[in-house]
Parts: C-alpha cells; sequence; structure tokens
C-alpha cells in the first residue's frame, strides 16, 4: 500500500486554467501602476536581493516601461532557461500548478492591482509573478529547481504530501532569505514584489532561523498577512542544492502531510 502511494502520478493536466493573454485590455492607468510599483521596488531591492535577481531584470529587458507583454518575454526566458509563461485568471491549484512546473511553465495573473492600493493585493497579480518570480527564472539553478519542485510537487500532491511540498515551496521560492557574502539578501518572489514586507524581512524584530528542509516543512505559513518569520538559507545555491535532493521518500518521511 504505502510503495504504491509514493510512485509517480501522472500529470494533472494544466492547461485549461490558461486564458488568452488580451495584453489591449490594460489600461494606460494599468501601465502606470505597473511603472510606480517597478519603479519603487527596484530602487529599494539594490543591494538588498539575491544577485542573480538583478541580472534576470536586466537580461530580460523588463526595465522597459509598462506591464510587458508575455509572450515576448516568454520567448526571451525560453531563449535562455527553456521556461515559459502562460497568462492565468488567477490561482492555479496546486496539483494542476505543480504540473505546470514541471513542464517549466509559470502561470501569471491576467490582471494588476488597483493604483490607488498599491500595497493591497488580495491574490497574485502579474507585477508579483512577473517581478516576483521570472528574474529568477531566468537563472539556471533556480530554473532547474523550479522544474524539480514541480516534479516533486506532482507527485506528493497524488500521495496526499500536497502541504509538505507547499510549506517548502512558501518559505524559499515566495518567502525565504538566503546569505550572499555574508550579508542577508531577499530570495522569495512574495518579498521581491512586496514594497513593505521585504523590508519587515530583513529588519523587523522577527526570528530568523537557518533553513533546513526538516524546519520549514514543520512550519505553518500565513498567507494574508505578514509572516511571523523568515527562514534563511546559507547561500541561494545551497538552498537550491537541498531542495533539489528532496525526493517523495524523504517527503513522506516527514510525516506532514
Ligand atoms: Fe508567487
Amino acid at each position: 500500500m504505502f510503495q504504491h502511494q509514493i510512485k509517480a502520478a501522472a500529470s494533472p493536466d494544466w492547461r485549461a486554467f490558461v486564458v488568452a493573454e488580451e495584453w489591449g485590455r490594460f489600461t494606460p492607468a494599468d501601465h502606470d501602476t505597473w511603472n510606480r510599483l517597478y519603479c519603487r521596488q527596484v530602487k529599494m531591492l539594490e543591494g538588498k536581493i539575491v544577485s542573480p535577481f538583478m541580472d534576470g531584470l536586466r537580461r530580460l529587458n523588463l526595465q522597459s516601461p509598462g506591464i510587458p507583454k508575455l509572450k515576448e518575454l516568454s520567448s526571451r526566458l525560453k531563449l535562455l532557461t527553456e521556461w515559459q509563461l502562460v497568462s492565468v485568471e488567477g490561482i492555479v491549484p496546486d496539483a494542476e500548478f505543480f504540473a505546470m512546473l514541471a513542464d517549466r511553465v509559470f502561470p501569471i495573473g491576467n490582471f494588476i492591482r488597483d493604483g490607488e492600493q498599491l500595497d493591497y493585493l488580495e491574490e497574485p497579480d502579474c507585477f508579483h509573478d512577473i517581478f516576483g518570480h521570472v528574474p529568477l527564472l531566468a537563472y539556471q539553478p533556480m530554473a532547474r529547481l523550479m522544474e524539480a519542485l514541480g516534479h516533486l510537487g506532482v507527485d506528493a500532491c497524488a500521495a496526499g504530501q500536497g502541504e509538505a511540498i507547499s510549506r517548502l515551496y512558501w518559505h524559499t521560492v515566495e518567502f525565504g532569505l538566503a546569505k550572499e557574502r555574508g550579508e542577508l539578501r531577499i530570495l522569495g518572489a512574495g518579498l521581491a514584489s512586496s514594497f513593505g514586507e521585504a523590508e519587515a524581512a530583513l529588519h523587523a524584530d522577527v526570528p530568523r532561523p537557518r533553513f533546513t528542509i526538516e524546519d520549514a516543512a514543520a512550519t505553518a505559513y500565513e498567507n494574508d498577512h505578514f509572516q511571523p518569520l523568515y527562514f534563511v538559507s546559507d547561500s541561494l545555491e545551497e538552498a537550491t542544492q537541498l531542495l533539489e535532493s528532496l525526493t517523495l521518500e524523504k517527503l513522506v518521511a516527514l510525516g506532514v502531510g
């Protein structure tokens, strides 16, 4: 029975969640919102985020004003790391989300937040998804890791271990910190795309435990307010190596469910 549960799962079909990009629907006010968010984040993140992130912004030409056209951005990304971007209407369920990652496809919300409330976000918009995630998808170690998390996530969800893999994803890819040349840096997309929480993660009086698979998997997360703690990896490379070495058997043994 146990052996049956942990065999590789069939990949769920994620294609039903993809919608047409319809870039023309974005108004001048939407593009202005993007530009204000972009300028504010880049200025704040300089020297505070892992270096490959800033390299990715430049390599993908993300500094151009306005909400990027997804097809063009996706083509540039594909040339660099074989990842592609698709438009979605909102949150994709875990099993299909991990199946996308396994195919080197990343979902991008087809909307942007209200420009009157730059810091309010009910669910991930295109600024979070593009600015937060795509620069590191252009970095080979992260590109490999995200695909590996996709494969593991598909199998984990099928084996009833979705919570464990979601926690690990959350505490690294979304809200992780990492050391770089001895300095604390932002790693996660949820922090990279949030003005207030990026500062809080680096400077607020909150616990910053060293990242381990065991501790991160044992730590539940909150998705409606700032995190009560931030895991710190010894380096971005260390985080990717630790997570890439994880197997479903090891995940099951953690006993998180
Ligand atoms: Fe995200």
